[in-house]
């Protein structure tokens, strides 16, 4: 059962900061969970919205700034939106690194970097997971490198998902957790795939997925699974 950290230990600290990944691997996550967006000098940038209003004290699209400029901009007051390569530096190996793909364009930077840390650092494939709603990207990860390990995300229907997780040879699938029950987590599990539902953060919510024998669990609170 793999304990994989949402946005980092959200509940913890604030998403997708090097603080949050940090508290992650503190309670001994197996893994971490973020979403990456590029920025206009086509940096991968860890942040969950396409804006960094809501996160950030600034205003505007992520892409509308350059790396330096994103960086002048605080998250709660105190700590900087971080780059891909900034938390792959914290995590070092130490757990495995679900990348959501959320910007455009984001698929051919993140297969490049992962190749790198393959080639250069001593990393391996098993230490990713390529997810994402857009399956355009999820196809593209695929056929840029067969190898990376992909996960297909869905909140609407696991059918349609498992058909897809089929076509592209994916590693796993990361539903909804209101879809599931211990029938079609079965099934997934037949077909190969690993069962990684999000994002399931209450005792009971924990234990009814636990109860239908899920591969992992994605939860803003790892330490409670
Ligand atoms: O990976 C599962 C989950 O992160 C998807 O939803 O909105 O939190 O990115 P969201
Ligand atoms: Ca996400």
């Amino acid at each position: 059962m793999l304990k994989i950290a949402h946005r980092g230990a959200k509940a913890y600290e604030p998403e997708n900061t090097l603080q949050a990944f940090q508290k992650a691997l503190n309670l001994n996550s197996d893994g971490i969970e973020l979403d990456v967006h590029l920025s206009s000098d086509e940096h991968i940038i860890v942040i969950h919205d396409e804006t960094i209003d809501r996160t950030t004290n600034g205003k505007g699209l992520v892409n509308d700034f350059t790396l330096v400029e994103l960086k002048s901009f605080l998250i709660d007051g105190k700590y900087q939106i971080p780059t891909l390569i900034e938390v792959f530096d914290l995590v070092d190996k130490k757990c495995l690194i679900n990348i959501e793909l959320k910007g455009l364009g984001t698929a051919s930077k993140i297969v490049a970097l992962i190749e790198k840390y393959i080639s250069e650092k001593n990393w391996k494939y098993e230490d990713f997971i390529i997810s994402s709603f857009e399956w355009n990207m999820l196809e593209e990860t695929a056929n840029l490198n067969s190898n990376i390990p992909i996960g297909v995300l869905t909140e609407e229907d696991i059918n349609t998902a498992l058909a897809f997780a089929e076509k592209i040879k994916a590693k796993a699938i990361h539903p909804d957790f209101n879809l599931l029950n211990i029938e079609n987590v079965q099934q997934m599990q037949e077909k190969g795939f690993l069962v990684l539902p999000w994002t399931v953060n209450t005792e009971e919510d924990i234990q009814k997925v636990k109860s239908y024998n899920v591969n992992g669990i994605i939860s803003d609170n790892p330490d409670k699974i």
